[in-house]
This record gives structure tokens, sequence and C-alpha cells, in this order.
């Protein structure tokens, strides 16, 4: 008997969770869809039944749950997802709230394992999760020094809303969600400024990468920038490694990987794009090059489906990992 919550449901993470959890054919005895007091009541279909949306309250946290799948922000989780964990379920949550926790596990199934220290697990932000995947594969074949990123975010990265000032611009109004257009723009400004002008999004990209990949000193920066795509986000990676691979050795080394799709063939303009990368499951890897400037360093350039690998497919990975360990 498997119970599972799926927290935010009527959300863009949250849709695309429940899509996975049937997709998959994961093993569900009961499903629980819940919202805010906003969505409740909400018809939801799953496995071509009907379920209707309940408002999240602190009793229903009690409810005999497995696993619960969080999509609903900081706030919520930070509030609900200990309370899911002291009434025995462990917790998937997609938002920032637990992620550099250092009691909390931050999983890529392809790069790290849960110590399940605690029973929540947080998902990582999504642009590092498609970053840390090539990463891992440098830091296992030559050694990384030093990464910096570049990231050309879609808006559905901001959820509903995101989505919803992008048409807004088209429609030629105002935004509400961004201080700025983002129709016919690109915004350097993902989450709050810090004192020291970062952005929450760029110290997110940093910090989470060092815990990810266990590399605490590891140099690492980033520079994030929304821009008018709808869908999936591009990030293009400046990377130091402990020694100087050719180009070729380093194609090769993406194209035998099973957990990155080499596309790299300029001369037949085949290269990694959010158009295409949309909708896909897998993380694209092309545009490799040498940077001359600096010795051992690479130019990368990385996309992926934000809502898919960068959040909704990576929870239910590690869902699959946790019930499959159970079994196994
Ligand atoms: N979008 C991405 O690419 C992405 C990637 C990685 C991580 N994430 C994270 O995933 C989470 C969800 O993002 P999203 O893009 O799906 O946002 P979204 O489309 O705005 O959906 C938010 C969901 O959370 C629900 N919610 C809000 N307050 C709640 C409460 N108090 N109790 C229960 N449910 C509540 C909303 O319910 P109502 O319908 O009732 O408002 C809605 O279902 C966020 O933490 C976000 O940072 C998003």
């Amino acid at each position: 008997m498997v119970k599972i919550a799926v927290v935010g449901a009527t959300g863009l993470v949250g849709r695309k969770m429940m899509e996975l959890l049937e997709k998959k054919d994961i093993r569900i005895d009961e499903l629980v869809l819940f919202s805010s007091k906003r969505s409740a009541g909400t018809a939801l279909s799953f496995k071509n039944e009907t379920y209707l949306v309940e408002e999240l309250t602190e009793e229903k946290t009690d409810g005999g749950f497995d696993y619960v799948l969080m999509s609903a922000g900081g706030s919520t989780s930070l509030k609900f997802s200990p309370l899911f964990e002291q009434n025995g379920a462990i917790v998937i949550d997609n938002s920032s709230a637990f992620r550099v926790d250092p009691s909390i596990d931050l999983i890529v199934p392809e790069v790290n394992k849960p110590t399940l220290n605690r029973k929540i697990i947080a998902n990582p932000n999504c642009s590092t999760i498609q970053s840390v995947i090539p990463l891992k594969i440098l830091e296992d074949a030559y050694g990384i020094s030093r990464a910096s990123y570049t990231t050309y975010q879609a808006v559905s990265g901001s959820g509903v809303k995101g989505i919803e000032d992008l048409k807004r611009g088209e429609n030629g109004e105002e935004p509400v969600n961004y201080p700025h257009p983002i129709y016919n723009n690109a915004l350097p400004h993902i989450d709050v400024f810090g004192e020291d002008g970062y952005t929450k999004e760029e110290v997110k990209m940093i910090e989470e990468t060092r815990k990810i990949l266990g590399l605490p000193e590891l140099k690492v920066t980033a520079t994030c920038v929304r821009v008018p795509v709808e869908n999936s986000h591009a990030v293009a990676i400046n990377i130091t490694l402990n020694s100087a691979p050719t180009v070729a050795e380093l194609k090769h080394l993406f194209d035998q990987n099973e957990h990155v799709v080499l596309q790299d063939d300029p001369k037949n303009n085949l290269y990694p794009m959010q158009l295409t990368s949309s909708g896909k499951e897998e993380v694209f890897i092309g545009r490799i090059r040498k940077d001359d400037s600096f010795e051992n360093t690479y130019h990368l350039w990385v996309t992926s489906d934000n809502l898919l690998k960068g959040a909704a497919l990576n929870a239910v990975q590690i869902l699959q990992q946790l019930m499959n360990t159970k079994e196994g």
C-alpha cells in the first residue's frame, strides 16, 4: 500500500509531476492532491480518474502518507514539510527552503545519493540540475577547479505567473509579476538582490553546485538572466579542468555518457536549443570549445526542460530511487 500526496498539484511543476507519475507507471495505491485555498475543489485527472484538489491544512499532514511531492513555494514548504516528516512521510521538496541546510540531502540521482538523515529531500534549483550533470562527468574524468555560469532562463521557471507576464507583453500589456517587461527583453534579475549585488538565484546556483558535487571549495560563480522563452533553460558554462583534454576527447566523453545528449555539429547548425529541448527529459550539450584566454578552460552550452529534469522529473526520479531501495 503506497499513499502519495502531491502538494501544489495545480501548479506548473505539480501538473508535470502528475503526468510523470502516470507515464512512468509509479505504483500508487492512494493519491491525494493539495493546493492552497484558492484552487481547492479543482478537478484534475490521473489515470482516467478524476480527483478533487483539497486545501492543505496542518491536520491533513497526518494522512498516513508514505511520500509527499511538495511543489508549492518556500514558505508553504517550511511550514508543512516538517509536519509531513513528523507524521512519517518522506518529503521530496521542489522549493529552495531546505536546499542548503546541512542536515538535508540535495539530490540529482545521476550525481549523488540520499543519506536520509532527515526525511526531507530537497530537489535542486532548475538551472543547477542541468549544470551539475555535465560538471560531474568532467569531475570524474579530469577533475574540475572552477566554473562560471551564465543562464538564459525561461519564464515558466517563475511558474504560471511568468508565462502570464510573457503573454501580457505579447498583447501590449504591462507586466504584473516581473519589475519590467519580459517580452522583447532580457532581465538580469531572478529572485531578490543581496547586499553584495548577487541575486538569490545566483547564490543558489553557487551553493547548490558545491553541495551536490561534494566540492565545498569549488570556485564557482553565476549570472542569471530571464529571457522571453516560454519553456526550457539554457546555461553557458565556462569550466576549468585539472588537465587539458582535446575538444574531440571531451565530445567523445559526453557522447558515450548515458546522462547527456551531445548535439555538437555547428557546420550543420546542430546545437542544443531551448525550443528543441522543451518537452524532452534529457540534458543536451553542445558548442564545446577551448577557451584560449585561460589554461585548461572550455566553453559548454547546456539546455534542458526546467519543468522536467529541472523540477518534476528529477523529483520523480528521486521517488523511484527511494521506492526501488525500499523494495530491494
Ligand atoms: N517552474 C520551475 O521551473 C521550477 C523549477 C524548480 C523548482 N520550482 C519550484 O517548484 C515550486 C512550484 O513552482 P511552480 O512553477 O509549479 O509554481 P506555480 O505554477 O505558481 O504553482 C504553485 C502551486 O503551489 C500551490 N500553493 C501555493 N500556496 C500554497 C499553500 N499555502 N498550500 C498548498 N499549496 C499552495 C498553488 O496552489 P493554488 O493553485 O491554490 O495557488 C499551486 O498549485 C516552487 O517552490 C518553485 O520554486 C519551480
